[in-house]
C-alpha cells in the first residue's frame, strides 16, 4: 500500500458558501456513485460527533467564545483526527465525499482577517483532495435560500468576505459548478465531474498532502 499506486477511492470535496446547496448534493453525489456500485461514504466537516466537534458546534451557535486562532486550530484539530481513518478508508478502496474540509477552515478565518499562510499552516500534512467541487452561488442569491439558520457565520457581509477568500485558493484540483441551476443539472454536473476523477483514482493515482 506505501507505494501509493493501487486502486483507490477518491478524495471528493464540496465547498462553498453557506446555504450554497452542498449538503444536499453531498447526498445526492453519494447515492449516485452507491447506485453504480462504487463504494463510497459521506462524511462532513465540522465533524460535530467528537469532543472537538462539540466545542466547535457550540462556538457556532454562539453558546461560547472563543478566540479566532483558537477556534481555527480546533477546526484544524477536527480535521487532524480524522486523518488516519480517512488515508485507510481511501486506500482500501472506498471514495469519500467529504462537505466542507481545509478550504472552508482557510476562507472562513481568513474572512476574519488572519492571515492566509497562518491559516494554512496546522492544515499542512492533511490529505490532499483529488477534487474540489465549488458549489458557486453569489452571497446575495445564498441568503434569500430560506433564510440563514442562526449560526455564528450566516450574516450576509462575512459571506461576501468568505467568496473573495475562497477564489484566492483555487487551485488544479477545483472546478466551479453554477449552484444557481436547477437541482438536478447541479447534481449531474456533479456526478459527471466525480466520476473521472473517481475513474483516474481506480487507475492509480497517488495520494498527497495539503498546502504544499
Ligand atoms: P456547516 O454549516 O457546514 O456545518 O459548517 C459550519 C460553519 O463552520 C460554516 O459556517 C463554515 C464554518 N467552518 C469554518 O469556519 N472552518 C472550518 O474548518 C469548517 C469545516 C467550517
Amino acid at each position: 500500500m506505501e507505494g501509493g499506486n493501487e486502486s483507490r477511492g477518491a478524495l471528493i470535496v464540496l465547498e462553498g458558501l453557506d446555504r450554497s446547496g452542498k449538503t444536499s448534493q453531498s447526498s445526492r453525489l453519494l447515492s449516485s456513485l452507491e447506485g453504480l456500485g462504487y463504494s463510497a461514504e459521506l462524511w462532513r466537516f465540522p465533524d460535530r460527533t467528537t469532543s472537538v466537534g462539540q466545542m466547535i458546534s457550540a462556538y457556532l451557535s454562539n453558546e461560547s467564545q472563543l478566540d479566532d486562532r483558537t477556534i481555527h486550530l480546533l477546526f484544524s484539530a477536527n480535521r487532524w483526527e480524522k486523518r488516519s481513518l480517512m488515508e485507510s478508508k481511501l486506500k482500501s478502496g472506498t471514495t469519500l465525499i467529504v462537505d466542507r474540509y481545509s478550504y472552508s477552515g482557510v476562507a472562513f478565518s481568513s474572512a476574519k482577517g488572519l492571515d492566509v499562510e497562518w491559516c494554512k499552516a496546522p492544515e499542512i500534512g492533511l490529505l490532499a483532495p483529488d477534487l474540489v467541487l465549488y458549489l458557486d452561488i453569489p452571497p446575495e442569491k445564498a441568503a434569500e435560500r430560506g433564510g440563514y439558520g442562526g449560526e455564528r457565520y450566516e450574516r450576509l457581509e462575512f459571506q461576501r468576505k468568505v467568496a473573495q477568500c475562497y477564489h484566492a485558493l483555487r487551485d488544479p484540483s477545483w472546478k466551479d459548478v453554477n449552484a444557481c441551476q436547477p437541482i438536478e443539472d447541479i447534481e449531474r454536473q456533479l456526478r459527471e465531474i466525480a466520476l473521472d476523477h473517481v475513474t483516474a483514482c481506480k487507475i492509480g493515482r497517488p495520494l498527497s498532502n495539503l498546502w504544499l
